[in-house]
């Protein structure tokens, strides 16, 4: 179940028990979310994106249903393993800008799947993990994803058979290629095409005398906020499709296909409840402020312009807010317009100590939240 259908008196339960503001997740939903895409493809093992949300319980939970970690630093690879995730089988540090000394650190204990885009990685992966096996990370269309990643990841397309052979000259393997669309990816065909893509280089790779044999697709997958159209199952239809037509039983190939969904796992099983700790009218316009905000689990309206579905537990007229987050930084204001403008929103007449429960908010909230000002997260409260 999406929390953000529970009842507004349990919601008031929860808050009564644990204060605010909380995260409440359901443990159940991560597992049907895992499923669904374990299920549309099942010949990828899925490495859940952590950096999405580390929280210790949801890594248990995937860990238990099968998945392995995508992995960006020492930290994270700490908070895996401390999940139970053997570095060998479980792990892929997918990161392209490595800490050398975070390369060292897990080849120590095993970890031998690196993600690379440039020759200084080589160099480092080369020195810190010798031998380790290498997936080279590509730029693909990132068109009409929410987040853009090629931005600032991924090799030019020419480039990848000089840095395949740079990797096997130092004594990596180069193992296969990764890809990531961009977040909350919303067209399966950016899928398709990097997939072309990727068979490109397969061949030239194959003509060079190197035989890849992994296909990272990344992650992307997207999760229903306000009003997109998503059909997940349709999405894993045509990837996999596409898949078989390039790499399938037909082309002579054994192919192991890897995937990183973050978003996707997480984003609609946890809710937030924040409470209303001040209000004020400013130039005429009502503002409320809350127990969280932009520097805590708002951030992505800053960056990306989200917007989250959210409900109160009030039922008064319905009335225009500024929403604004307890720092002492003007900047912490999560009623934004898809400008990244402030903006205000029409809630039912609220005050203080009254509720917003924020639904959708499981990727990218408290993984980005910052310790700004001395406040802390979002306590965790698990209600399945
Ligand atoms: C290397 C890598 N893999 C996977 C992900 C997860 O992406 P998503 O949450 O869109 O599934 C990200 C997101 O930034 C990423 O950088």
């Amino acid at each position: 179940m999406n929390p953000f259908e529970l009842s507004t008196e349990t919601i008031e339960d929860l808050v009564r028990q644990n204060g605010t503001p909380i995260y409440v997740v359901s443990r159940e939903k991560i597992r049907e979310n895992f499923k669904r895409l374990d299920d549309g493809l099942p010949a990828v093992k899925f490495f859940y994106a952590m950096k999405a949300n580390p929280c210790h319980e949801i890594l248990q939970t995937l860990m238990a249903a099968g998945a392995g970690f995508d992995v960006a630093s020492k930290g994270e690879i700490l908070a895996a393993v401390a999940a139970g995730a053997d570095p060998k089988e479980d792990l892929i540090f997918a990161d392209t800008v490595k800490d050398p000394r975070q390369i060292a650190y897990a080849h120590s204990i095993g970890l031998d799947d690196f993600t690379f885009d440039n020759h200084s990685e080589i160099t480092q992966i080369a020195r810190h993990a010798p031998g380790a096996k290498v997936h080279l990370r590509i730029v693909v269309s990132n068109k009409g994803s929410v987040a853009h990643l090629s931005h600032k990841f991924g090799a030019d397309v020419e480039d990848a058979i000089p840095l395949l052979l740079a990797a096997r000259d130092q004594g990596l393997v180069p193992r296969g290629i990764s890809f990531h669309v961009g977040s909350q990816c919303l067209d399966a065909q950016r899928y398709v095409e990097a997939l072309d893509t990727t068979h490109g280089i397969f061949e030239k790779a194959l003509a060079a005398g190197i035989e890849l044999k992994t296909i990272d697709i990344g992650g992307g997958f997207p999760v229903h906020y306000i009003d997109e159209d998503i059909d997940i199952e349709d999405m894993c239809r045509t990837i996999r499709e596409h898949y078989r037509k390039l790499f399938g039983e037909d082309s002579g190939r054994t192919c192991h296909l890897m995937a990183e969904p973050g978003r996707a796992i997480v984003g609609d099983a946890m809710i937030l409840v924040t409470k209303v700790i001040s209000e004020s009218v400013r130039q005429g316009q009502n503002w409320l402020y809350f127990d969280d905000g932009t520097y805590g689990s708002f951030m992505e309206v800053l960056l990306y312009q989200m917007k989250f579905p959210w409900r109160t537990n009030t039922r008064g007229p319905m009335t225009p807010y500024v929403l604004a987050g307890p720092t002492c930084d003007s900047i912490d204001v999560f009623s934004r317009d898809s400008g990244g403008e402030i903006c205000t929103v029409d809630l039912p007449e609220m005050h203080l100590d009254d509720l917003l429960i924020a639904g959708s908010m499981g990727a990218y909230t408290f993984s980005e939240s910052t310790r700004f000002n001395g406040f802390e997260p979002p306590k965790f409260v698990f209600f399945d």
